[in-house]
């Protein structure tokens, strides 16, 4: 039987191609952790020289697109961060994404909520764990999964996968010390 052969130029098509692969309907609940090991493989086998990665690294943009997949949807991005970058608490709604570290340490800090959500715009979170993300160091964070990052050694050079598009879905920002939440709507 004739095989499709995927052709990849190099470690970032080839990292697409396995994703693309192991896909199916988008729905498994392992699919986080395959796209983690996938990531973590791609980390592995791409080094600085490589001239993708290199002209990333040299680029420096805060966030670049590195793909989008026209049938399922999922995005690939590629970020450089400077030391002292970070943001808000944050969910994806009802998406997950994968955070990597390339080069650099990025701290990930992840929250619970403690409020029972039932006075609108209010919400109280606690430090729930923390995340190193050293080079070469991959975390998934699951479906309403609140965050936030800090690149504590930079420049970082992180590698987030959404499994969506974040501008056409609902999701939330947290403001930890007002205990308030802003729900920010598709685009
Ligand atoms: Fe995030």
């Amino acid at each position: 039987m004739a095989v499709q052969e995927q052709r990849a130029n190099d470690s970032l098509e080839k990292y697409i191609a396995e994703v693309r692969a192991v896909w199916g309907d988008g729905k498994d609940p392992q699919l986080p952790f395959k796209v983690q090991a996938l990531m973590e493989k791609l980390f592995a086998s791409t080094s600085p020289d490589d001239p993708w990665m290199a002209e990333l690294i040299r680029d420096g943009k805060p966030a670049r697109e590195l793909y989008r997949d026209p049938d399922h949807g999922f995005i690939q991005m590629g970020h450089i961060h400077k030391q002292g970058h970070g943001n808000q608490p944050h969910d994806h709604g009802p998406c997950w994404v994968v955070y990597g570290s390339y080069k650099g340490i990025t701290e990930i800090t992840k929250y619970k909520r403690t409020d029972d959500g039932s006075q609108p715009g209010v919400a109280a979170l606690e430090k729930e764990r923390l995340d190193r993300l050293s080079p070469g160091v991959v975390q998934p964070y699951l479906r309403g999964d609140i965050h936030s990052t800090k690149a504590v050694e930079g420049p970082g050079v992180v590698f987030r996968f959404l499994s969506y598009d974040l501008d056409k879905i609902e999701r939330n920002r947290y403001n930890l010390e007002k205990g308030t939440i802003i729900k920010l709507t598709p685009q």
